[in-house]
């Protein structure tokens, strides 16, 4: 089985000094922890002291976005070569937040997946449908959608790795509305199904992780965890508080 994996989205919530100290409580907490992917993904602006706090620890580093060009006049933008030099090794991509607010489209996300991949950095690419086209019966259109566009042309070598998360936008962010496991393990196993068209059915069984995100909170994942094919999850608020938080990992294992 692949290694879990639980991934903070600290979102745009905190400063750069309360993300390092919530990544300290992290770390204090998670110290016995092992057999377990820990990602922090602060703002751009924490990830330098983030990365300081978390050092000679497992926890890994992401940030929640980036920029495909490696330099040039794009202002405001954050190239894959920066993030690699703080510290990190994972970006989320494709964030419905991004979606929503910035106009991120499957085919941007492609170009960033891309630019992870050549510098070494592991995409964690977020798919999933809003409310109208679930109550639409889109589900089953949308996610294919977003998974043969954003992957299209993406090859994964030797022990590079894409985690896809599947967040149904009507689930995210205090929304309350955390998904049923049956719909959940429905979409992974449409996922499953599909990635096996991408890639060779090794490196789709073993290069590919499967996380859920959308109000993961620890007294309601319970059913999710008896899911073969997911790996872990994507936590929003609940990873803003290093008890939860740790009480999330902790169900993991
Ligand atoms: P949430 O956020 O856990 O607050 O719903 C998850 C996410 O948007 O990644």
């Amino acid at each position: 089985m692949n290694k879990p994996i639980a991934i903070a989205n600290w979102k745009m919530n905190l400063s750069a000094n309360e993300e390092a100290d919530l990544a300290d409580g992290i770390k204090n907490k998670a110290k016995d922890i092992s057999g377990i992917d820990l990602v922090l993904c602060p703002s751009f602006i924490g990830l330098s002291a983030v990365s300081d706090a978390i050092k000679n620890t497992n926890i890994k580093l992401g940030a929640q976005d980036v920029f495909w060009q490696e330099r040039g006049a794009y202002t405001g933008a954050i190239s894959p070569a920066s993030l690699k030099r703080v510290g990190c090794n994972y970006v989320i991509i494709g964030h419905s937040e991004r979606r929503q607010n910035f106009g991120e489209t499957n085919e941007m996300a492609n170009k960033k997946i891309a630019a992870c991949l050549e510098f070494g950095l592991t995409p964690i690419v977020c798919i999933g449908e809003t409310l109208a086209e679930k109550q639409d019966g889109q589900t089953d259109n949308i996610i294919l959608k977003q998974l043969n566009e954003s992957l299209a042309n993406i090859d994964l070598v030797g022990q590079e790795e894409i985690i896809i998360t599947y967040e149904p936008v009507w689930a995210i962010s205090g929304s309350g509305h955390i998904a049923n496991a049956e719909s959940v393990d429905y979409v992974l196993k449409l996922i499953k199904h599909a990635i096996f068209n991408f890639w060779p059915s090794h490196i789709a069984a073993s290069n590919v992780r499967l996380a859920y995100g959308g109000s993961v909170e620890g007294d309601k994942i319970d059913e999710f965890l008896k899911l073969d094919l997911l790996n872990g999850f994507l936590v929003g608020g609940a990873s803003l508080n290093a008890e939860k938080f740790i009480g999330i990992i902790n169900k993991c294992l």
